[in-house]
């Protein structure tokens, strides 16, 4: 309604790509949504996008490939991966983690995939990074508090800030 083109979109995610640490930025590079409600779900509002909108480049290529280019000129370090959308309130299981790693995510959250889905009906380019804040794999003590996921999220902030605030700035 406003006329907004372009979303950008940041989250705290949980870590399954062995991979990642606690810490790192990951531009989110595709999703998979088959754990939340579709916020398309319902009588389609006609005048905001198609009944079924197509998701084959959910995540604008155009604007990875900047992000990626003003990481490497800032000497940061970017993950990309793949982000698995989940309901939460409850962190996963163990059996959940690695069952969302087999099925080829590299972060799962409680966030995004909804927005993402409802922006790219209404026809935005949607970029999106998560800061992981927790690795949902580690086979021993793995409990995860929302005050751990709140600390490294805190952390990482000023690094995905720049990144934004560059990114914007070359929209
Ligand atoms: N799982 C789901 N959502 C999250 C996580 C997680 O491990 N960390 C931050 N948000």
């Amino acid at each position: 309604m406003l006329g907004v083109q372009t979303l950008l979109i940041s989250n705290a995610a949980g870590g399954v790509n062995a991979n990642f640490k606690v810490g790192d930025l990951m531009i989110i590079t595709d999703h998979i949504s088959m754990f939340i409600i579709n916020p398309l779900l319902g009588k389609n509002e006609d005048s905001l996008g198609t009944r079924f909108p197509d998701m084959s480049e959910p995540y604008s290529k155009k604007l990875i490939s900047k992000a990626k280019k003003i990481a490497q000129q800032s000497g940061y370090d970017l993950k990309e991966g793949i982000y698995c959308g989940v309901t939460g309130p409850t962190f996963e299981t163990h059996a959940e983690y690695k069952l969302i790693k087999i099925i080829g995510a590299d972060a799962v959250g409680m966030s995004t995939v909804q927005e993402v889905i409802t922006a790219v009906h209404a026809g935005m380019r949607v970029f999106a990074m998560s800061i992981i804040t927790d690795v949902g794999i580690r086979e021993e003590d793995n409990k995860i508090t929302h005050e751990e996921v709140l600390a490294a999220a805190a952390e990482a902030e000023p690094k995905m800030t720049a990144l934004f605030k560059e990114l914007i700035a070359q929209l």
